[in-house]
């Protein structure tokens, strides 16, 4: 069982008066200790490039980074070299939708769901405009899910691309992707999978799901911002034309011509992110001694909570009670999320409003915002409390006038 008290004490921002209530784990985690630890170390006693120096600070540098590379291969089940450092969720997303613009031709069809986050749609949206292929949406459930059999529907011999959420950023609901990618593969088609709400709650195994290709961030799993993932199975990247172009990742540079190295390092031209892979490798390794199960039925009980008291309250209309993770996405009759989330905000208390940067998931909603709280290990039964009669507060507030 997770005991909060000891959590909170591997978070620095719980020694700040006064106490939070932060239930905003999905747009961004707190930060722990050991995470501040590792990108400290780095920039107080090493900051040196990598891959490049022959002096002792430079080994060490590249020694950690490459680490971090290795610690995040086991943590995903791939090998090292399928593991490129990148800013983020999002530049993973691009950079390989990018890639696909020459490959992808007329006719060909990329297939997206309305669960998408915008990082998961734009890019495509762009590469099927430029590439003059073709966007198809799965249908998605009276609930809002997406399943194999409205996969089945949009699914062709013209498929080559399905770009998907592992678990939907606003609704919590996990996606059926192993059965997805068997479907997808049959048709020789590609999956690309956005893991960033998926990784700071479930087990990711890239074999045993055979994905293609696999994004996420560190900053959503207690790791820093700036720094996140792209898995690429090696033969995959290999064929890709590189993303960007400059240092390290070139093999011979000639006056006309130049050949590139293989991956992942044909996909970190400059200086890449040091310490956001270093600090990304502890975040991993504070997953790793928690553990998954722990996380799950911790946050799980913490949602199923606050849902038994949301429901105690007058007006409050919830889209995702049978949510898979601890996401609970809502409105309050009559007052616009912003104005609850403003009002909360006085009473320290952290939730997302708007369209959490999923348009499309509030368009099938029918509203233009939701509220949305997410959990994490730090919080406990009494940040449910607070939540709850702080909306209760916000409701006597708005509706008194
Ligand atoms: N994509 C993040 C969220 O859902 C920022 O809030």
């Amino acid at each position: 069982m997770i005991d909060v008290k000891e959590i909170r004490k591997d978070f620095p921002i719980y020694n700040r008066e006064p106490k939070l209530t932060y239930l905003d784990s999905a747009a961004s985690s707190l930060k722990v200790k050991t995470v501040i630890d590792h990108v400290d170390h780095y920039y107080q006693s090493l900051g040196v490039n990598v891959h490049r120096g022959a002096y002792d600070l430079a080994y060490e540098a590249t020694k950690l980074y490459e680490e971090a590379r290795d610690t995040v291969s086991k943590f995903i089940n791939a090998n090292a070299d399928e593991i490129v450092f990148t800013r983020g969720t999002t530049t993973s997303l691009n950079m390989i939708a990018n890639a696909y613009r020459d490959i992808l031709k007329e006719d060909d069809e990329i297939v997206v769901t309305e669960l998408e986050h915008h990082s998961s749609i734009l890019p495509w949206m762009v590469t099927a405009q430029k590439s003059k292929s073709k966007l198809k949406y799965v249908p998605l459930t009276k609930e809002g899910r997406i399943t194999v059999e409205a996969f089945k529907t949009v699914l062709t011999d013209q498929t080559k691309v399905v770009a998907i959420t592992y678990v939907s950023n606003v609704m919590g609901y996990v996606t059926p992707i192993k059965e997805i990618i068997k479907l997808a593969h049959q048709k020789g088609a590609v999956v690309i999978l956005d893991a960033a709400q998926a990784v700071p709650h479930m087990a990711i195994d890239v074999k045993a799901l055979d994905v293609d290709y696999l994004a996420f961030s560190g900053h959503k799993m207690f790791g820093p911002s700036g720094v996140g993932v792209l898995f690429g199975k090696s033969k995959l990247l290999n064929m890709l034309e590189p993303v960007e172009y400059g240092g390290e990742m070139a093999d011979d540079v000639f006056k006309d011509h130049a050949t590139f190295k293989e991956a992942p390092l044909r996909f970190e031209a400059g200086t890449p992110v040091i310490s956001g892979a270093i600090g990304l490798a502890a975040a991993i390794r504070y997953i790793q001694k928690i553990g998954y199960d722990q996380i799950h039925e911790h946050t799980m009980h913490l949602k199923q909570y606050t849902l038994n008291q949301l429901k105690t309250l007058k007006g409050i209309t919830i889209y995702n009670e049978t949510a898979d993770i601890s996401t609970i996405t809502f409105n309050v009759d009559d007052i616009h999320p912003h104005d609850i989330a403003t009002m909360l905000d006085q009473y320290q208390v952290s939730v997302r409003a708007g369209h959490h940067c999923a348009q499309l998931v509030s368009r099938f909603l029918g509203v233009g915002s939701t509220l949305r709280v997410s959990f994490h290990i730090y919080n406990d039964i009494n940040d449910c409390d607070v939540l709850i009669s702080s909306i209760k507060a916000s409701q006597d507030f708005f509706l008194s006038f």
